[in-house]
């Protein structure tokens, strides 16, 4: 079986892609000994999956994939964007930046935002690129309790439910990591090399 190594100290999305990745054997950062924080200074999603994915792979000579997330706020400009996980400052919590998120919008009629995650992918000496997005509206409170970080204020389009009110399948079905991931596997179940 191929080893992959997904760039994340984030168990549970490791399980997530072992469930659908089954002809790959998926290890996590932990499992080939990589403790150290990787340092995501890049200005956007791709350059930071790019950083994680590329890491891995001149350190430990290994195929590996990673990924990034980012909530774009139309009328901010595309904010909180690759910085949503320190908006509301380093070592922030979700609901600080949920607060810090709700006031920016106070008042601002223009609702509208969007997830969206990037993949980077190192194959074979080869580098490949994964988008997901979702797109929907930023709620003028929190609405449910499931999920995390901008979950409970963000309701995706065609839906009168916050991601934090969904069950876990529908949100994984049209969410914008779970948009990525899909191609990122369509891709590895057709790829022969
Ligand atoms: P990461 O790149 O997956 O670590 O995501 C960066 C940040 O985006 C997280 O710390 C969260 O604040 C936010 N985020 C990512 N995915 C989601 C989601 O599915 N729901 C809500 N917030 C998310």
């Amino acid at each position: 079986m191929k080893k992959l190594v997904f760039a994340t100290h984030n168990l549970h999305k490791l399980e997530e892609i072992r469930n659908i990745l089954k002809n790959h054997e998926i290890v996590g950062l932990p499992e080939i000994g990589c403790h150290e924080d990787i340092v995501e200074d890049a200005d956007n999603l791709q350059g930071n999956a790019k950083i994680k994915a590329d890491f891995v792979t001149n350190r430990f000579h290994l195929d590996c994939f990673a990924d990034d997330t980012g909530l774009e706020v139309e009328a901010l400009d595309g904010a909180p964007g690759v910085y949503s996980a320190r908006y509301a400052g380093e070592g922030c919590s979700y609901h600080d930046n949920v607060v810090k998120l709700l006031e920016a919008l106070d008042g601002v009629e223009n609702r509208k935002a969007r997830f969206r995650t990037v993949i980077a992918l190192n194959l074979n000496g080869e580098q490949y690129f994964f988008e997901g997005i979702v797109n929907g509206k930023i709620l003028t409170e929190e609405h449910g309790d499931g999920g995390f970080g901008y979950d409970p204020i963000f309701q995706p389009d065609g839906f009168d439910e916050s991601f934090a009110e969904m069950n876990m399948e529908t949100k994984n079905r049209i969410s914008h990591r779970g948009r990525a991931t899909a191609k990122l596997v369509d891709f590895l179940n057709n790829y022969e090399k």
